[in-house]
């Protein structure tokens, strides 16, 4: 069996006195104009002013993500400085995580023993916990695969001036990020349904998260004929993957939604080979309900929070759903298919259902649901779409602290006209391609009920292209960390 190498885990704890300290390498802080952080200014004295020598020549100029790594002179104390530019706006919570994941990948061109992050007195002490997120974030990276490390991971990193709690959260969140990360950076053939429900299983043991797993035989039993059909053209079976976490007391839980189409070749609506090749993160949403479950059971929130996570490799064979199918949903409403390609909303369409059944307070869905809402929104935003404003703005708000970027998108009435099927009580596409990120969510709306939902389609922020100095190209964990606050502000 393939094996990809290990989720990357070094040492980590906070550290309470510098003065002292031996290590491989200090991060310290920069602004642009040129102040510098206190453990910096210490490290300016015991050189002699070298530091405003450096500063004042130019040489470094502590603009946002410059990145200077100087050896010391001196024979005592740490070996390298990393000199981190902070620009010269208020620091935010964003640019707090994003330098915590610099840092790391900087770093990973050679091994490191211990690193000590001296950038808590460059921030608030509310941000302290992004720094520790990103570093942890930043460790792992797309080369799962490659034979030598493409980034090797320092061995201990100390966060000096950060308290132990803000390491833990920082830490449980990071973790959770990786998670995501790496379920959707592995191949479809290593993570297709069955494997995916295996996985999470395992990861979850011992834990306070509770995994049900539904097999083929369960999915029809239970009725869920559109997960079935989408997923009839592989030889790898769907799955329902039901995760709970009961700890909030008697209060109805909050219910996440993932798209786990563990691999989209479009099936008879082929795809193009280009717009397959990165069809391996048309599961993101699901990985991401695993993250943010994840995260939440490691934080010990007091909250009742179900996920739910849709299964199924979309497929080419004689098995394989068709065009002018019509599917009986697990719901009783009636789907036309008009384009195999559309099958994200068509397992959606059980999936929430399976959810409303368990009479959530409000539901969140994750999908990788249009290449429309890139068209509209580009690859860095998520769009989002909601049947209940109040909802969406605690969303919202969650994500603007976080830095991560949504953009709400209409719901108006006239756009239901669009889904509507001749045949059938709504049919899998809109008119045209026109509004296609906002037909697909009305085509959602169908499977919600009365609950209060936000739909968030990621196929933009999911997976990147390329990389940047934060974050390596492929999978970005993108709303583990606004979705781990959204349900942290809904804890008791
Ligand atoms: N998984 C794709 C959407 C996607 C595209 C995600 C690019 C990430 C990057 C989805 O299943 C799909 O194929 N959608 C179609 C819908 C269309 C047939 C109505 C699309 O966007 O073209
Ligand atoms: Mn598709
Ligand atoms: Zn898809």
């Amino acid at each position: 069996m393939l094996d990809s190498n290990p989720i990357p885990s070094p040492e980590i704890s906070n550290l309470a006195e510098i003065s002292g300290q031996s290590c491989d390498v200090l991060v310290v802080g920069l602004t642009q104009e040129g102040s510098l952080s206190s453990t910096l200014q210490a490290v300016n004295q015991e050189t002699g002013g070298w530091i405003e020598g450096l500063v004042s020549n130019g040489e470094i100029l502590g603009k946002k993500g410059e990145l200077t790594l100087l050896a010391l002179p001196a024979d005592s104390g740490p070996r390298m400085l990393l000199v981190v530019g902070l620009g010269s706006c208020d620091p935010d919570r964003q640019s707090a995580f994003e330098s915590g994941s610099m840092i790391v990948r900087r770093l990973g061109d050679r091994p490191r023993g211990t690193v000590v992050v001296a950038l808590g007195e460059c921030f608030p002490e509310s941000f302290h916990d992004a720094i520790v997120a990103g570093v942890l974030s930043g460790c792992d990276q797309q080369a799962i695969y490659q034979s030598e490390p493409a980034l090797i991971i320092p061995e201990r990193i100390l966060f000096f001036g950060i308290a132990d709690g803000k390491v833990q959260r920082g830490r449980a969140v990071g973790e959770s990020i990786i998670q995501t990360k790496r379920l959707v950076n592995e191949p479809p053939a290593v993570v297709y349904p069955e494997s995916f429900a295996e996985k999470v299983t395992a990861l979850f043991e011992g834990t306070a998260v509770k995994v049900e797993v539904w097999d083929e035989q369960r999915l029809i039993a239970e009725g869920c004929r559109a997960i079935l059909a989408v997923g009839a053209g592989s030889s790898k079976s769907p799955r329902l993957l039901m995760l709970r976490y009961d700890a909030g007391g008697s209060e109805k839980p909050l219910a996440l939604v993932g798209k786990g189409v563990t691999f989209d070749s479009g099936g008879l609506s082929l795809k193009p080979s280009a717009g397959m090749i990165d069809m391996k993160c048309d599961m993101a949403g699901a990985a991401t309900v695993v993250g943010v479950l994840h995260g939440i059971a490691k934080m010990g929130l007091k909250c009742n929070v179900i996920g739910l996570c849709g299964l199924a490799e979309n497929m080419v064979s004689g098995d394989s759903y068709k065009l002018g199918d019509v599917i009986e949903t697990r719901s009783g409403k009636t789907i036309e298919i008009h384009n195999t390609d559309a099958e994200g909303r068509v397992v959606l369409a059980d999936t929430l259902d399976v959810a409303i059944q368990n009479e959530p307070r409000a539901m969140v869905d994750l999908a990788t649901l249009t290449g429309a809402c890139m068209v509209a929104l580009g690859t860095d935003v998520a769009g989002m779409m909601t049947n209940d404003q109040t909802l969406c703005d605690e969303v919202q708000s969650a994500a603007t602290d976080e830095g991560e970027l949504v953009w709400q998108l209409p719901m108006f009435d006239l756009f239901d006209e669009k889904v509507k099927s001749k045949v059938a009580d709504i049919k899998n596409v809109g008119e045209g391609r026109w509004g296609g990120a906002i037909t697909a969510a009305k085509f959602l709306e169908n499977f919600v009920g009365d609950v209060p939902w936000v739909h968030l389609d990621i196929a933009g922020p999911a997976f990147a292209d390329t990389p940047k100095p934060s974050r390596d190209a492929g999978a970005t964990g993108v709303m583990v960390r606004s979705l781990i606050r959204w349900v942290e502000n809904q804890s008791l």
